[in-house]
């Protein structure tokens, strides 16, 4: 089983990944909670190269095969061999952020993304993908906040200085791929608190898995 997080910056995915993945070892699931990018060894360095304030400048295109390298090794360090084993794995951000960020956010060819994240992926597709959408004043705020609040953070700054337009083009990027997918979107609203959110979920994940 394969789960993925998606959503703009500050809808909280994180908590709610780490909230399923102690939910699922409770059921004496085995669980690997895994994030892109950074997800494995190499992809850790690649992470400070992607969302360092310092590389502003990059072109989407060199920014595309970042994420894409991150990927590749990601599939096939972590998440491929995780799978094997019987494990769940649940990843915060996967192929969908580069269909949004890079494709509605940057305007590259969805079509060429599709693509490209198949090579990377070698067809590897979630089995389920959670959406927490909000409204994009939220989310940055909340983003804004842990930046403040965290050394870590502070430095990873890059997506969060875009404009407000980008990161709005980016929720309705997500929208629209979950429209297009519903067989494997959850759609949720990230904007209550964790644990009610989190109560959502369990109640639609419960339908798609059946456990
Ligand atoms: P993340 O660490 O999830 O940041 P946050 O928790 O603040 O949302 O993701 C880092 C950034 O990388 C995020 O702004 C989205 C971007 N991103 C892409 O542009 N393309 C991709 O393929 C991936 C995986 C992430």
């Amino acid at each position: 089983m394969f789960i993925t997080f998606e959503g703009i910056e500050g809808c909280g995915k994180t908590t709610q990944a780490k909230k399923l993945k102690h939910y699922l070892e409770e059921q004496n699931k085995e669980v690997v909670l895994t994030r892109e990018p950074g997800g494995s060894k190499l992809g850790i360095e690649l992470r400070k190269i992607l969302l360092s304030l310092e590389n502003q400048g990059i072109s989407k295109e060199c920014e595309l095969f970042l994420y894409l390298a991150d990927r590749v090794e990601h599939v096939q360090q972590v998440i491929k061999p995780a799978l094997a084993q019987g494990k769940v794995v649940i990843s915060d951000r996967y192929v969908d952020s580069t269909l949004v960020y890079q494709g509605y956010g940057r305007g590259i060819e969805l079509d060429l993304l599709y693509q490209l994240n198949a090579l990377a992926t070698n067809n590897l597709e979630p089995n389920i993908t959670i959406l927490l959408d909000l409204p994009v004043e939220t989310g940055l705020k909340r983003a804004l906040e842990r930046n403040l609040e965290n050394k870590q953070s502070r430095q990873e700054g890059r997506f969060e200085a875009e404009s407000l337009d980008f990161h709005q083009k980016i929720r309705e990027g997500y929208l629209t791929l979950a429209s297009l997918h519903p067989e494997r979107f959850i759609v949720l609203d990230g904007s209550p608190a964790p644990e009610k959110v989190f109560a959502q979920l369990l109640e639609k994940i419960k339908n798609k898995l059946k456990f």
